[in-house]
């Protein structure tokens, strides 16, 4: 943050040296009045300072260096990497045109932006240490059980079991609903692996679906086809947070008895006609992996609405050990608890939970804006007026004369880290024999011109627009091999 690397210039060199400690880039901004640049001060040139008589309580003014650079918050991307890429050169103040630093550029934010990065500028540092500081560090403590209640609130009519990840979650939903072998659970075909694993774990037959050409999930369509007197559920995706078609999922579950899992690992905080993923099915699941909305680095959870699966779930994420006789089995279980420190920076996140739905869907919104009808670009994401895309990350479809494959190595060449879609399923040894014959024209599609761009929550206007920019001019100079 910016704030982390300013110091007014009547300050001492004492009181520049902790916010040097502090922000960890070895620097600061010295500043006079409203953020207006005056100097730049290393921990180089105290120490310097102090070998040269100066002292702590000497101020920073007379020591910082005058003859920096800095370049105009807008300036051309090149020239900013030009100078990134110089000896000696670690971060770059950015001005605005009265001379106050509105921003920098150094390495980690400017010259390689991650597709995804947490965002853990929250309390998520000071619940971890309570945690510490009282013990509290297994799967027993009260953030464990403030994080499900968080998420039983928030899903008005669900139980909440916080587990280990999100694929341990779809596979406690699937055991706990009695998927077994013999039975059949219908998967899209884009997905991340999890889901369909999840299905194998239990030595259920998985059956892969086509997808949905607008909203990249499960083709409701190519579902009632696929149902057999063996299908026992149904596992809906909301890819990259857009939210299945569930009311039309819903209503052909319920006429054939058919249980629905939702796999809202991508799309907490997405709604259709205001109502949350998630809140659909008979249980859903999520994942808090690094790169999710919400991050518990490692860490899922899933939600019940019937009592009786809840509770059936509960005892096996615990071994399977009854809660009156202690070490005692009736069933075999599995240890799919979360940590309390998991649940803690869980707790955290929660807390600025709007805050960083708000910051994805600006990203959302202004790359659709300023990708809309460009050459090169086939499709956008949906942006239908009832749903609420909490846009986990930002996917779009390439026309076919672009070799996507190239253009991401040319992207990663620039500084921007991109990301293909999720390969098909029907194409990947271990799930070919799980599909029907016949070509998946849509998911066909996505897996090979899918392109997923930069969408941290924490990510800077200038970074968006710095992406937006090199990327177009990317697929203009890319053609198919
Ligand atoms: C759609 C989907 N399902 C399941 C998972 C599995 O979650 P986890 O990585 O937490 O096990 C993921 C993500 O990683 C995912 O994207």
């Amino acid at each position: 943050m910016l704030s982390q690397i300013i110091c007014k210039d009547d300050v001492s060199l004492k009181e520049a040296l902790k916010i040097i400690d502090l922000n960890g880039k070895g620097v600061c901004f010295v500043v006079k009045g409203k953020n207006l640049l005056v100097g730049i001060l290393t921990d180089g040139d105290i120490r310097r300072a102090l070998l040269s008589g100066g002292q702590f309580n000497s101020k920073v003014s007379i020591y910082m260096n005058r003859d920096f650079l800095s370049l105009n918050f807008d300036a051309d991307t090149q020239l900013i990497n030009q100078y990134l890429s110089k000896k000696g050169i670690k971060i770059i103040p950015l001005i605005n045109k009265r001379g106050e630093v509105v921003d920098y550029a150094d390495h980690e934010n400017f010259h390689s932006i991650p597709v995804l990065s947490p965002n853990l500028n929250g309390n998520e540092l000071k619940y971890l240490s309570e945690c510490i500081r009282t013990n509290w560090i297994s799967s027993q403590g009260k953030y464990v059980n403030k994080f499900e209640k968080i998420f039983s609130d928030m899903h008005p009519g669900y139980y909440s079991l916080a587990v280990s990840s999100g694929t341990t979650a779809l596979h406690l939903t699937l055991i706990a609903l009695g998927i077994k072998e013999g039975d059949e659970v219908i998967v899209p075909d884009i997905t991340f692996a999890a889901t369909i694993n999840a299905v194998l774990y239990c030595n259920a037959t998985p059956v892969i679906c086509e997808i949905n050409s607008k909203t990249w999930c499960i083709d409701i369509d190519s579902i009632n086809e696929l149902i057999t007197p063996r299908t026992k559920a149904i596992i809906p995706v909301h890819l990259y947070g857009i939210p299945c078609e569930m009311e039309k999922l819903i209503h052909i579950a319920k006429d054939k008895d058919i249980f629905v899992i939702e796999d809202c690992a991508e799309a907490i905080g997405s709604k259709i006609n205001k109502k949350r993923v998630g809140t659909y099915g008979d249980c859903s699941t999520f994942s808090f992996y690094g790169n999710k909305t919400i991050t518990t680095g490692e860490g899922g959870m899933a939600l019940f609405n019937c009592e009786k699966i809840y509770n059936k779930a509960k005892l096996l994420r615990d071994h399977g050990m009854s809660k009156t006789k202690r070490y005692w089995h009736d069933v075999v279980g599995f240890n799919y608890r979360m940590t309390n420190l998991q649940a803690a920076v869980g707790v955290a996140q929660m807390e600025r939970f709007d805050q960083i739905i708000k910051s994805k869907q600006t990203i959302f919104n202004f790359y659709n804006k300023k990708f809309m009808g460009k050459k090169g670009i086939l499709q956008l994401p949906i942006n239908s007026s009832n749903i609420i895309n909490s846009s986990w990350l930002y996917t779009l479809i390439l026309d076919e004369y672009i070799n996507r494959d190239s253009l991401i190595d040319k992207l990663k060449d620039l500084g921007i880290d991109t990301r293909p879609s999720f390969n098909s399923l029907c194409d990947m040894p271990p799930y070919k024999g799980f599909t029907h014959s016949k070509v998946l024209k849509n998911s066909q599609l996505l897996s090979s011109q899918g392109i997923s761009l930069p969408s941290s929550s924490s990510i800077k206007n200038i970074q968006l627009e710095h992406i937006a920019n090199i990327f177009l001019d990317a697929v203009a100079s890319i053609q198919k091999k």
